[in-house]
């Protein structure tokens, strides 16, 4: 068996073995499979897909590059959450110290932008001094101590993953179930949970812009989870329009800051406590989720959830005075106001393009090696069903790169459709699947 053989399997839509899958990706790990034989194999299962036996055989093959952390010596049941990415998705900063205040341990292992989404180790590492390259036995330290911590893919955990991913994202080979799920479950099976509370987006600003094709991703997601004896609850959730008002690294750590004081815009809450409230359920903290959901917006109107995220960020090294005074941020370089070009309502959002306008400003990455710019990204003034007159400022961009700001304007002035007519309201959870 040869790299180039099992690449041709797969092109020519083959049923490839688990020991071909393992080969394939431990020889990538060791170099002996280049950069550019993993691009073509991963369009190849883009355009190919994979069944069921290949996507639990890659999901291993990514668990088996690292480490498994053990973590049955922390007392409870360990329960995580993760998204499958949407634009301005920041949740996981708001609910991770959120869940652990109210005492079920959150150990998090997250992704980078991927794409036109943002990653929540880009915001987290937008806050200054806060470190997510942590070893396997700091991050158990951390969360026996602490409750909760967060990092991303290491050398040791799921590194298949780490290098994989970054190769998708400059790829084009991000939209495809086999290997979204083999990404997301492999880092949670990894981190040691109990259980696992899936956000899978759905609309034009998530990678599954349909209801069926999410439904497939989250029928994948948890036929994995149940193959590894973990419990699963998947929400399937809008992403027709951006997640609160604002899209970019540090934006959004500032957005999460208005949230942990209770005054974060609504569709950011409510889905914040859905989830919030899954998880304690999951972890055995509540009886059911109203219960739950009231313990969540409890811990926020304490602040106890807040003072956890400021324990969990010095924990990591962060400056925390910057989280307590978010007015002392430095501001990128350039801002610019677009405004609607007609009255009405605003009836649709392009999200992908806003995503993909965020990304242009520097909140995201073109190459894999780019840097991200902490301060880039987007401020929404106005979101679906909302009125405007004509003139009013729509959103805020900000940036370092002057260069990039007509062509970012040309891009968000087709995303954003206003009409006269109202837009029919949406639910932002569409469907609930446990298992
Ligand atoms: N999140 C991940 O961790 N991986 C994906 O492939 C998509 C979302």
């Amino acid at each position: 068996m040869t790299p180039y053989e099992i690449i041709a399997r797969k092109r020519d839509g083959q049923e490839l073995s688990a020991e071909e899958i393992h080969y394939f990706v431990t020889s990538y790990l060791k170099g002996a499979v280049k950069d550019y034989q993993m691009s073509a194999f991963l369009m190849a299962v883009f355009l190919r897909g994979m069944t069921d036996r290949e996507i639990s055989a890659l999901t291993r093959s990514y668990i088996e590059s690292g480490k498994v952390i053990d973590l049955s010596d922390i007392p409870g049941k360990k329960v995580d959450k993760h998204s499958t990415g949407g634009v301005g998705d920041k949740v996981s900063i708001l609910l991770a110290p959120l869940v652990a205040s109210c005492g079920v341990p959150v150990p998090m292992i997250s992704g980078r932008g991927l794409g036109h989404t943002g990653g929540t180790l880009d915001k987290l590492e937008s806050i200054p001094g806060f470190q997510t390259r942590l070893s396997v036995d700091t991050f158990r330290q951390l969360l026996k101590k602490h409750g909760v911590a967060m990092i991303g893919q290491t050398e040791d955990i799921v590194p298949a993953d780490k290098r994989i991913y970054a190769l998708r994202d400059v790829t084009a080979t991000v939209e495809s179930i086999p290997l979204i799920t083999a990404s997301i479950m492999s880092k949670k099976i990894a981190e040691g949970i109990d259980g696992l509370v899936l956000d899978v987006k759905v609309g034009n600003g998530a990678f599954m812009q349909e209801m069926e094709q999410a439904r497939a991703l989250a029928g994948s997601l948890i036929r994995v989870g149940r193959e590894f004896g973990k419990n699963v609850v998947v929400c399937l959730t809008n992403m027709d329009q951006p997640l609160g008002k604002k899209v970019g690294n540090w934006l959004e750590v500032e957005e999460c800051l208005d949230g942990f004081h209770g005054k974060a815009p609504q569709d950011l809450m409510e889905l914040t406590y859905r989830l919030a409230a899954h998880m304690l359920v999951l972890g055995g903290k509540a009886a059911d989720l109203e219960t739950a959901e009231e313990m969540c917006k409890a811990a926020i109107a304490s602040g106890k959830a807040f003072q956890k995220f400021l324990e969990m960020a010095r924990a990591q090294g962060a400056d925390v005075s910057v989280l307590e005074k978010p007015e002392t941020y430095p501001v990128a370089r350039f801002r610019a106001t677009l405004e609607a070009r007609e009255s009405g309502y605003v009836f649709r959002m392009q999200t992908r393009e806003m995503g993909l306008a965020a990304v242009e400003l520097g909140a995201g990455r073109l190459r894999a090696e780019d840097p991200v710019d902490a301060q880039a990204g987007i401020i929404l003034f106005k979101k679906v069903g909302d009125s405007v007159e004509k003139g009013e400022p729509l959103l805020e961009i900000r940036t370092n790169k002057e260069a990039v700001i007509e062509q970012v304007f040309r891009r968000l002035k087709n995303a954003i459709v206003i009409s006269g007519q109202i837009p029919k309201p949406q639910p932002l959870v569409l469907e609930e699947i446990l298992s």
